[in-house]
């Protein structure tokens, strides 16, 4: 094992500090060595105290690390900090990574919201980015991602008790309020897609409030602390199964059952428009059917959506 992943899982799964004589001793190496280790890891981000009685993770029962994740040790990518986990999955992406190849932080510095938003991502929140290659033409990009929100909708809902729906195209909200949202980038050869690339923020066990308001977090709707690590791998598990069915092309069928965006007034604001109407249905290549004031039926491919006052989502 790398040394500093035995350091931070030690140091995890410890309920007191760690001497820098017992780290030495399980690594079979010199106190000056795992001295450099520590010091490496905390350069990396990691919240690693030093007191008299040893070192300390701090708020470490929650780090995600590879070994975490059995059989998919060799697919998680996991940075304490990184700019944004879309950038690191791109060029994991282009050097040929296998599918389902994860990137996950525990903050963004630059993390990236749709629309060139900025995705505030501080400590506690749920950060990442999954690459899949589905045999699908480019025309088809959308559905992995609506596979993606339909089954963290689900899990949100069976695990945590959330009442969770998706908001077209991606977003998933409780109550009206922001619990994740989604972003996703591609590349194709010719008609066929090369790999879609799709990123989660997920408001786990941080405070979404300050940056972004009508926000709310897990914890903040389930009054716990929530495992960010079981959330990951069960979404995983879930969004694998879901992927990797014969029935992928239903998925727009099962996302309209937990959608809180259709047959309700909405905005759409893309880069070049804002458009208001009523939200009809999502057609197969999951683009929304909007009706707008003059009876005309608009097929709008990407944007914000806003729904209009006087619905319940
Ligand atoms: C949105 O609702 O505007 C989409 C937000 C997507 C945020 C996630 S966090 C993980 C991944 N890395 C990023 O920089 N952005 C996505």
């Amino acid at each position: 094992m790398d040394p500093k992943v035995h350091i931070l899982t030690v140091l995890r799964d410890a309920d007191q500090p760690v001497s820098g004589e017992r780290l030495r001793h399980s690594l079979g190496c010199s106190r000056v060595a795992v001295w450099k280790h520590v010091n490496g890891l905390k350069d990396q981000g990691y919240p690693i105290t030093a007191g008299p009685r040893g070192y300390r993770l701090e708020g470490g029962a929650d780090i995600l690390l590879a070994a975490d994740f059995p059989g998919r040790e060799d697919r998680i990518h996991h940075f304490a900090e990184l700019d944004s986990t879309m950038t690191e999955a791109r060029e994991l992406a282009r050097r040929d990574c296998p599918a389902f190849t994860v990137v996950v932080a525990d903050r963004q510095r630059r993390g990236r919201g749709r629309l060139q938003r900025t995705w505030h991502s501080e400590a506690g929140g749920l950060y990442f980015t999954v690459v899949v290659r589905p045999e699908l033409p480019v025309q088809q990009a959308t559905w992995p991602v609506f596979a993606a929100s339909l089954e963290l909708a689900r899990l949100l809902r069976e695990r945590w008790g959330v009442e969770a729906g998706v908001k077209w195209p991606n977003d998933i909200l409780a109550g009206g309020r922001k619990l994740a949202g989604m972003l996703s980038e591609m590349e194709a050869a010719g008609e066929m897609l090369t790999y879609v690339n799709i990123g989660i923020g997920l408001n786990v066990n941080n405070d979404p409030r300050d940056s972004e308001a009508g926000a709310v977090s897990l914890r903040e709707l389930t009054g716990a602390p929530v495992s960010r690590r079981e959330l990951l791998a069960a979404f995983l598990d879930r969004f694998e199964a879901r992927l990797r069915s014969a029935d992928l092309a239903g998925v727009i069928a099962a996302w309209k059952r937990w959608t809180v965006t259709l047959q309700r007034e909405v905005r759409i604001v893309t880069t070049r428009e804002t458009l208001t109407g009523y939200a009809l249905d999502v057609d197969a290549d999951g683009a929304l059917l909007l009706r707008t004031a003059d009876g005309q039926v608009r097929r709008v491919t990407h944007g914000d959506c806003f729904h209009q006052p006087g619905g319940n989502g």
